[in-house]
């Protein structure tokens, strides 16, 4: 599935839930927030086959369509076929993204970008629910 939106405005405090099931032969999915498809301030991605580690949660960010380095959390309680659900949080340094589970994953905002207005979720995920909250 992939979801596209343009014009949103989250700022530091706002959050977001998503909710979705993960497809049963899931690759991969991601939730972007930044202000472009090139310009983003947090890739969320996690991978279930991974060349390299397997199931991992990967972060970065892109500026100008390159991407920066990974952030690798190779503790990644998500599996596939499950009914997930997540909060996203905007905070003024760093994103916060809560699991399932309750475990956190932490970004830094480190492109600097103030104010969200695009979000896109894209990949091996079926949306049941997203709410600005
Ligand atoms: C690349 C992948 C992108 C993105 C990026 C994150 O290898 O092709 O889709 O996930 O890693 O660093």
């Amino acid at each position: 599935m992939e979801l596209e939106l343009k014009n949103v405005e989250l700022r530091p405090g706002d959050k977001l839930k998503v909710k979705g099931v993960i497809l049963d032969n899931a690759e991969r999915f991601q939730i972007d927030l930044g202000s472009h498809a090139d310009e983003l301030a947090l890739h969320f991605n996690p991978r279930f086959h991974d060349d390299a580690d397997g199931t991992v949660l990967v972060c970065n960010s892109k500026s100008g369509g390159c991407w920066g380095d990974e952030k690798r959390e190779t503790e990644n309680p998500l599996q596939k076929g499950i009914d997930v659900k997540f909060m996203l949080k905007m905070n003024e340094d760093e994103f916060e993204v809560e699991l399932p589970d309750g475990q956190e994953v932490h970004f830094p905002n480190r492109v600097g970008m103030d104010t969200i207005s695009y979000i896109r979720i894209k990949g091996d995920i079926k949306l049941t629910s997203f709410k600005f909250c």
